[in-house]
């Protein structure tokens, strides 16, 4: 996602469905990019989010920014939540300054975290998971469409690492929000449906994610 991004040292930028702050304490731990605002529907989430400068409790389909005051936008695992992705491009190519850089990235419409999301965790969980998933055509013809210049695009797998079965299941009942009552088996069945596996020295899930980005 950084790389999309291309931030340089003194760009203020704006990351939306912005969590818990993870791309950003990211991007200041690779000393990327100025001044991060982060923006966020849930005022929870944002509230242990720390690294940003400022902090927006808002809708990411109306934000509450001027026109081009950003020098680049970010949006991270959030657009899968949206009915219609073209109103929040749309509103993150409006806060970009002209040139500047948007950048999307998604888990991968097909893929067995794409399945694991909106089977196993809409199953699990007590908010369900329907997530709406792209390939990178489908997320580069959302960019250009809202507006969007030279989108370009990559499919990525990522590989999350961990000790041991037991702290992926423990990192997927916390990030995911389990049922506190899900079985531990039908857990270790469904990582495994995603392709959690023992290598040398760590336990890895891949994780395809798709990446695109344009300019404002
Ligand atoms: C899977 S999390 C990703 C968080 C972060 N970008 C990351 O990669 O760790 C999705 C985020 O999108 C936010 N979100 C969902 N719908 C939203 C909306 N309508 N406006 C703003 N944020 C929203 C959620 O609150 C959540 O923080």
């Amino acid at each position: 996602m950084l790389e999309c991004l291309r931030l340089s040292a003194d760009t203020r930028w704006l990351d939306l469905g912005a969590g818990g702050g993870f791309l950003a304490e990211a991007a200041r731990e690779e000393g990327q990019g100025g001044a991060a605002v982060g923006c966020d529907e849930s005022e929870a989430f944002l509230a242990g989010a720390s690294v940003y400068g400022l902090r927006a409790v808002a809708d990411y389909r109306r934000l509450p920014f001027a026109d081009a005051g950003f020098g680049a936008a970010a949006c991270l695992a959030a657009l899968h939540h949206v009915e219609d992705p073209l109103l929040v491009v749309g509103e993150m190519l409006r806060v970009t300054a002209p040139g500047g850089t948007v950048a999307v990235g998604d888990v991968r419409r097909g893929s067995p975290a794409a399945e694991f999301l909106n089977v196993f965790v809409d199953e699990h969980t007590d908010l369900g998971h329907r997530g709406r998933f792209y390939d990178v055509d489908g997320f580069a013809e959302i960019v250009e469409r809202a507006g969007g210049r030279d989108a370009r695009g990559t499919a990525h797998r990522v590989p999350w690492t961990f000790g041991g079965r037991g702290d992926a299941r423990r990192f997927c009942r916390d990030l995911f929000g389990l049922r506190p009552g899900t079985p531990n088996g039908e857990l270790d069945r469904a990582l495994d449906g995603v392709g959690l596996a023992e290598s040398d020295d760590a336990w890895t899930l891949p994780w395809d994610m798709v990446f695109v980005s344009a300019r404002a």
